[in-house]
């Protein structure tokens, strides 16, 4: 037994100690989607969905719940937007090519197509994120409509 509890005050000791330690935070405060917005044009809806849905782990700006101050967490939570950005970033619109554009639009009707995204473990606790098929719907055919015009040289303006 008295092992166990050494061990478990030791447990308790590194978790204090690990509190001292932070990711860097992902925010952003300026308007960093103007880029996207004003290219790709998307409706109210649309943004809506993507803001509420996507830009937590794909923009430079995310809304963290209070639980982003809690070691482990905070690296668990630092590393979903890292790898987030790394493969879609709304506010670096500006530095795709055109190819690389249409890319990241089918990827993201592929995404949503199959529900993979945004990831689980983000929806179980915002709620509000997960997609009801008809925004699912509504974000496909935006991404479809955009590819089209990237398409025909429509995009960029
Ligand atoms: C909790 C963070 C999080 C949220 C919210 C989120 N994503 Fe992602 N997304 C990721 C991560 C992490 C990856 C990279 C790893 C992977 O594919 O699972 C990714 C990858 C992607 C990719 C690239 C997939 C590929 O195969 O290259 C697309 C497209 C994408 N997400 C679209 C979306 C869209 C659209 C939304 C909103 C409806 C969304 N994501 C919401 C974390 C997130």
């Amino acid at each position: 037994m008295k092992i166990i509890k050494k061990i478990a005050k030791l447990l308790l000791l590194l978790f204090i100690a690990l509190q001292f330690f932070r990711p860097d935070k992902n925010s952003n405060q300026g308007d960093h989607t103007v880029y996207f917005r004003t290219e790709t044009n998307p409706p109210e809806d649309v943004m809506a969905i993507l803001t509420q849905s996507c830009f937590d782990c794909h923009s430079s700006n995310t809304q963290y719940p209070w639980y982003n101050n809690i070691a482990p967490v905070s690296y668990w939570i630092s590393n979903h937007i890292k790898h987030g950005k790394e493969e879609l970033n709304f506010s670096e619109w500006d530095q795709y090519s055109k190819n690389q554009k249409d890319h990241k639009l089918e990827e993201l009707i592929e995404e949503v197509e199959a529900a993979k995204m945004p990831l689980n473990e983000y929806t179980w606790t915002h709620e509000k994120a997960r997609l009801t098929e008809e925004q699912q719907k509504a974000l496909v055919e935006w991404a479809k409509r955009t590819r089209i015009l990237y398409g025909l040289g429509e995009l960029p303006r």
